[in-house]
């Protein structure tokens, strides 16, 4: 078990032990958590043990659920159908190795989240910050559609006694900002948000010395209307050259961890980043047996070190309401970012250290504020592929 596990005083199987004080009891697998409905040819016909690549758009998916149109949006349709549709909007969401570890069960106007417990990175985010703040950027895309038909929405975080069950929507015709329960962020979402959702990607290249403008430094503090969520921007070079340093640690001792190369490894074979068959099987194989930590710590730490700036994420509360909110901020700052010509690249390895972790809170100062998520933003040269995606209907659940 690696350092990442270590120092958090146990491993995977000491998970239960990992649970926020307070917070209901996570059960292991969903309630609504049986597999989503198939689509497949291959799977209709019950091949899907039988064929790699049937296997493969089971776990990750393919690439048409990005050609999403708000043209077919059922305006004339019921509750559940449109409820049904925003869920094509959800599903395009960022996630931790793209792991996608979302569920949506959707009575009348009532939609459902839930984590995908079969999905949890176990060895890279045993604590499951990361499962969290991935389901919390899907809830966020699900809501700048809502917010884009003309929805209102209301949010209830983590409902029930089953922490799997992160959120409820409940929609209503009109307008959320004229409800009295108005989410505080609605007025942070708009249609330049919506249309652009298809276009958001993560972007691995190094970025441009261009600093972003003060101006749209402005807006993107601005998408966070949460009062207890904090967007933390990090220019100063000397700061920034910390975060290399943290960034090249955390690379180092993951890497030397056979489990978590393992785990990574698994996701690359599957194809979660976008590759061919070919390239994801070898990918699997030099991932799993090679310790590649130095080549990656010294890449990580050159983006960083060259990156114009760093955001990151912060909570008052270290619980999964806080780690779900961090989530949707993150994701509207990435889409408002996409707006305005500006890339976004998550760099997690020193949030999933514990030791890393608190060092990184002391050179930020504020400690009362947990650091959350962590991304690099500024211009790239190129543009970046997209990667797979479940389509909806694979992760409707009843
Ligand atoms: C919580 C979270 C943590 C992430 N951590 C990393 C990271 O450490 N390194 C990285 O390259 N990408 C990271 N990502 C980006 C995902 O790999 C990416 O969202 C996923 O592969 C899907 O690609 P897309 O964002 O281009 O749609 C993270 C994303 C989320 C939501």
């Amino acid at each position: 078990m690696g350092d990442s596990n270590r120092a958090d005083g146990g491993g995977p199987t000491d998970r239960t032990a990992r649970e926020q004080p307070g917070e209901p009891p996570e059960s292991r697998k969903p309630t609504a958590g049986q597999r989503g409905r198939e689509t497949g040819v291959a799977e209709r016909l019950g091949l899907d043990a039988l064929s790699p690549l049937s296997r493969r758009r089971r776990w990750v998916g393919g690439k048409h659920p990005w050609r999403v149109s708000a043209s077919l949006f059922p305006g004339e349709g019921t509750p559940t159908e449109q409820a049904q549709f925003l869920v094509r909007y959800a599903v395009l969401a960022p996630s931790s190795h793209n792991t996608q570890p979302w569920l949506f069960n959707v009575t009348g106007d009532e939609i459902r989240l839930f984590a995908d417990l079969e999905r949890w990175l176990t060895v890279a985010d045993p604590d499951k910050r990361e499962l969290y703040v991935s389901l919390g950027a899907a809830l966020e895309n699900l809501l700048v559609a809502a917010d884009h038909f003309g929805l209102g929405y209301e949010v209830e975080y983590l409902p029930g006694s089953d922490s799997a069950h992160a959120s409820t929507v409940r929609l209503s015709a009109g307008d959320s900002q004229a409800s009295e329960t108005s989410d505080e962020a609605s007025d942070r979402r708009d249609s330049r948000l919506f249309e652009t959702i298809p276009n958001r990607r993560t972007n691995r290249s190094r970025y441009q010395e261009r600093p972003v403008p003060r101006e749209d430094l402005r807006v993107l503090q601005e998408a966070c209307a949460e009062a207890d969520v904090r967007l933390q921007f990090v220019a100063d070079p000397a700061k920034v050259d910390a975060l290399a340093d943290l960034s090249s640690r955390a690379d180092r001792r993951q890497f030397a961890d056979p489990n978590y190369r393992r785990e990574l490894g698994r996701w690359i074979g599957r194809g979660a980043f976008g590759d061919s068959w070919l390239e994801a099987k070898l990918g699997k194989y030099l991932m799993t047996y090679l310790n590649v930590g130095g080549q990656q710590a010294r890449k990580d730490a050159g983006l960083m070190r060259a990156t114009p700036l760093v955001a990151v994420i912060r909570t008052q509360s270290d619980g999964r309401r806080g780690q779900i909110r961090a989530g949707q901020v993150f994701q509207r700052v990435s889409l408002r970012a996409t707006v305005l010509g500006v890339q976004t690249h998550p760099m997690s390895a020193m949030l999933e250290i514990p030791s890393l972790r608190r060092e990184l809170t002391g050179l930020l100062g504020q400690p009362e504020w947990t650091p959350q998520h962590l991304f690099r933003l500024g211009y790239a040269g190129g543009v970046s592929e997209v990667s797979p995606r479940r389509p909806a209907e694979a992760v409707l659940v009843d």
